[in-house]
């Protein structure tokens, strides 16, 4: 038996540390389910001049990266740097090695996974990426593995922590989106620069993981359509509320059979009553739906030192297992098909629509006449008024594809009597 796994770990941040913190926690019991010590033999950290937790054992670190990435008492790399610069290089040069890989890094995987594997599997070694979705939440093992009986057909994810912990201020408090942001900033739930979590980006990488594997096929990260929270205000989400819905920003799997991929991310009206209306504040969960074991909700923490760590961790006792019984690269490449992504347009959900309108009579029936010329069928509509001669109306539809929606929105627009469209944002019943 190999006395252990030697691991070198790539970014000692938030991520690396939190690694750092697991194996030393659980020292004994990891050593037992992976059949042999997990051993960190070098930390590689550029920024050497700050506090770290005493866990990390400073003479492990180093800022030559590639260096720690070649040396020859290294079996497995753990990436944690993020982004793909340094990360694709590195990550590359350690399969190149032999060296099988674990990494956090969804931007790496969503956009580069194909090279990757192909690299990974040349060498016949391990590429685990557990973390890169949903942080502590095991739900890549389980697709590739545990439900490798069944065909997904759908799925849905709240894979975003910070946009989560927002709209559930702003839904619960009646926080404007600045507001509930900067105490996301406070907590440490958003980075300083929450970008790519407001704008749905973070979610789409996830997405496109996810569903390569659930789909069996590749998933390119820029066809999935993407919509972010910007433009969502506490009163979408009041009248959300009084409607029997919360809104969440959702990212969307769904595989229609020989229909292409439907893959968007964008917010959405969730019925209050549906499981994954229950996720609130930074937690993420991700719904499947799958044709043998029907519906699973999955749930917890999407980021953090630790649950990131846990989930790295775990990835790191596969290795060490398969290295063990000399199978590594068990479970490779998933995808298997190349299907084509569903163009936006042709997708057909439910909306919500809420417009201010010169309240005088026929504006309620002008505007209905426009929905019903597109196809749009209207369930409900609540009117009310919101200042002097102004009425907010607020419609939420029946299925009607979004091609005919953006036609029908573009005519409401240029309706004299309408002062504008305020919000336009999808609902999901989850049927
Ligand atoms: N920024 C992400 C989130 C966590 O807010 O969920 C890292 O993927």
């Amino acid at each position: 038996m190999k006395a252990g796994l030697r691991v070198a770990l790539l970014g000692c941040g938030r991520v690396g540390t939190g690694v750092v913190e697991v194996l030393a926690r659980n020292r004994q019991a990891i050593a037992q389910r992976a059949g042999m010590p997990i051993q960190l033999v070098g930390i590689a950290e550029l920024s050497l001049d700050r506090e770290f937790s005493p866990a990390v054992d400073r003479s492990l670190l180093t800022t030559d990266t590639p260096g720690l990435v070649n040396r020859q008492d290294v079996d497995c790399v753990v990436e944690c740097i993020g982004g793909l610069v340094p990360s694709y290089d590195l990550v590359m040069s350690a399969l190149g090695q032999g060296k099988s890989v674990v990494t956090s890094n969804k931007e790496l995987i969503a956009k580069r996974g194909k090279d990757l594997f192909e690299a990974a599997d040349s060498k016949g070694v391990d590429l685990l990426f557990e973390a890169a979705v949903a942080g502590g939440i095991p739900v890549v093992q389980a697709l590739k593995e545990s439900l490798a009986g069944n065909r997904v057909h759908e799925l849905w994810g709240i894979l975003n922590g910070t946009t989560n912990y927002v709209l559930t201020r702003m839904g619960e408090r009646g926080e404007p989106l600045s507001a509930a942001l900067g105490e996301a900033q406070r907590l440490g739930y958003a980075e300083p620069d929450p970008k790519d979590d407001v704008t749905g980006t973070d979610a789409a990488y996830k997405l496109a993981i996810l569903a390569s594997i659930a789909f069996s096929s590749r998933a390119p990260v820029e066809e999935i359509f993407k919509e972010g929270i910007e433009r969502v205000t506490p009163t979408d989400l009041k009248y959300a509320s009084e409607l029997g819905y919360v809104v969440k920003l959702l990212a969307i799997g769904r595989n229609g059979e020989g229909g292409g991929m439907e893959l968007r991310v964008h917010p959405a009206f969730v019925p209050a009553e549906h499981p994954i209306a229950a996720v609130r504040e930074n937690y993420n969960a991700v719904f499947v739906r799958g044709n043998a074991v029907g519906d699973l909700m999955f749930y917890g923490q999407g980021a953090g030192s630790l649950p990131t760590g846990s989930a790295i961790v775990g990835d790191l006792i596969t290795v060490a297992r398969n290295f063990r019984s000399g199978a590594r690269g068990r479970v490779s490449c998933t995808c298997r098909e190349n299907l084509s992504v569903v163009d936006i347009e042709q997708v057909r959900t439910r909306y919500y629509v809420r417009m201010a309108v010169k309240d005088q009579p026929g504006v309620l029936g002008a505007t209905a006449m426009v929905f019903g010329k597109h196809e749009a069928s209207i369930a409900s509509v609540v009117q009310k008024r919101s200042a002097k001669d102004v009425a907010e109306i607020v419609w939420v539809t029946h299925l009607v594809q979004e091609a005919n929606m953006r036609r029908a929105l573009e005519e409401i627009r240029a309706l004299p009597v309408v002062q504008a469209v305020e919000s336009v944002i999808r609902v999901e019943e989850g049927e």
